[in-house]
């Protein structure tokens, strides 16, 4: 339990307390105070009292703000880490996005690797791997984005896998939902298409884009296909259960240039826990159909339940021994709305960061260079999630979205947009409506806020 005098932080707070859960239970009393220019944390943990102070180099406006912010969560990681006698990779960092947060001390301070370890406690390995992703996205990240990225959500899969809280719904339920959807989607495509500026990207992501029926996804490719200019076009194809040649070759006839197949792990064993509903021999299938036509990733998951670190080891050298162009490398984390999070996760403990630690060192060795990178709350181990690519095999979706450089136009149930200004000095939102059948009745709601976000 956390408690702060600085009440809109709160929740941040109680993010430090969590990530640090699996070392046992911690009672929190924080409160701030300012004495002249310095920042004054008081931190009581379980009963014992730390204070902290740091020297407030910005007197006021938004800058002394994030000070205090960044003050009073790393105050209460020291005091949480000092209390259980352990230190966290990421330290008091518990954001989404460790890459953005060095973009951004980069343009402030003109370097964010002292900053990173000394001020809050990232390890030497986490910083040196932000830095090593901040490398790989010279010549995609730009400090002065003016184009746009197009994503289109598909809401549906051939069936739901245990550990997934993502919106998405077993087509043997919701196929009945499938056509009306569609119809939907491509209304709202040939809508947004006004709104895309410099084309840098598309992506059809899922849920499993290609679950739903053949003449569907060739509505929607066509629809899309009136803006395409040939950019980097990625459908999140995902499940090789529903992966087949005469889906790909729609997706081929439709200038789709890179797609996913997703493994999660190569054990069979671990594919019936989490309810995937194929084998490691439909993986090899759906890669062999897809290799010669389409730039692939892979998605494998460290942590899955039952998994020990030789699993993980097989996984990771299968995938490499076929040489996709990309593999992500995700860290379990399980959120309300999975069917492990409510039957408990039955993740080994404490084998994760081994699994992770090997991942990087691994794909590293063999040519792949980290390029993208993001966080959530829940990951085993508070860990990350890595993107690992070939030489020029960068997926620009992939760091226009984390890095949050540009605008994205977004279609479909759940998809959000996104409006930059200035390179990421302010950014709007307008997420559409989450659940399907809302999605379906809004059209005037959707076009009107959009309308709103993207023209004023
Ligand atoms: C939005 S999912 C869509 C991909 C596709 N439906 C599939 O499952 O192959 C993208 C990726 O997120 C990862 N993912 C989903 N749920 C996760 C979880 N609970 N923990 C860690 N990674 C997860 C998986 O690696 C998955 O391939
Ligand atoms: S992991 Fe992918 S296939 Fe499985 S339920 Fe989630 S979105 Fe669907």
């Amino acid at each position: 339990m956390t408690e702060t005098n600085l009440i809109n932080m709160k929740s941040e707070l109680e993010d430090e307390e969590r990530a640090f859960s699996s070392f046992g239970v911690f009672n929190i009393k924080h409160e701030y105070t300012e004495k002249e220019d310095t920042a004054v944390n008081s931190v009581e943990v379980n009963g014992r009292k730390f204070v902290f102070t740091e020297k407030l180099t910005f007197k006021d406006g938004v800058l002394k703000k994030r000070l205090i912010k960044r003050f009073a969560k790393l105050a209460v990681y020291k005091a949480i880490s000092e209390t259980c006698g352990k230190s966290l990779p990421w330290g008091s960092l518990t954001g989404v996005r460790p890459t953005k947060l060095a973009y951004t001390l980069l343009s402030e301070r003109g370097e964010f690797t002292d900053y990173f370890k000394n001020v809050l406690s990232v390890s030497e390995k986490k910083t040196d791997l932000t830095a090593a992703v901040i490398e790989s996205q010279k010549g995609i990240y730009e400090e002065n984005c003016d184009g746009s990225d197009f994503f289109v959500f598909i809401p549906f899969c051939p069936s739901r896998c245990a550990y997934c809280s993502f919106i998405s719904h077993d087509l043997k339920f919701a196929y009945k939902y499938e056509d009306a959807y569609v119809d939907a989607l491509v209304k709202e495509i040939e809508y947004s298409a006004r709104y895309v500026k410099k084309l840098r990207s598309i992506y059809v992501g899922g849920g499993t884009p290609v679950a739903i029926k053949n003449e569907n996804l060739e509505k929607i490719l066509s629809a899309i296909g009136k803006i395409n200019c040939g950019a980097e076009f990625t459908v999140e194809a995902g499940r090789p259960d529903a992966i087949r040649k005469d889906n790909l070759d729609i997706l081929k006839a439709h200038g789709v240039t890179r797609i996913c197949v997703n493994p999660q792990t190569f054990s069979d064993k671990t594919l019936k826990i989490i309810g995937r509903n194929h084998t490691a021999e439909d993986i090899f299938r759906a890669y062999d159909l897809a290799r010669n036509d389409f730039s692939v990733n892979m998605d494998i998951i460290a942590g899955l339940p039952e998994e020990r670190f030789s699993d993980f080891e097989n996984t990771l050298n299968t995938a490499l021994s076929l040489s996709p162009d990309d593999i992500t490398v995700h860290t379990l984390c399980l959120k309300r709305g999975s069917a492990l999070m409510e039957k408990g996760s039955g993740a080994v403990v404490g084998e994760t960061r081994k699994m992770v630690d090997f991942a990087e060192e691994t794909l590293v060795k063999n040519g792949y260079f980290p390029y993208y990178l993001y966080r959530q709350k829940y990951m085993s181990d508070n860990l990350e999630n890595v993107g690992y690519c070939k030489k020029d095999k960068r997926c620009v979706f992939n760091i226009d979205t984390m890095e949050e450089i540009c605008s994205t136009v977004a279609c479909g149930a759940f998809a959000v947009n996104k409006r930059v200004f200035n390179g990421g000095d302010r950014i709007e939102r307008y997420g559409n409506p989450k659940d399907v059948k809302t999605y379906l009745n809004n059209f005037s709601q959707v076009s009107e806020k959009k309308d709103a976000l993207f023209c004023e």
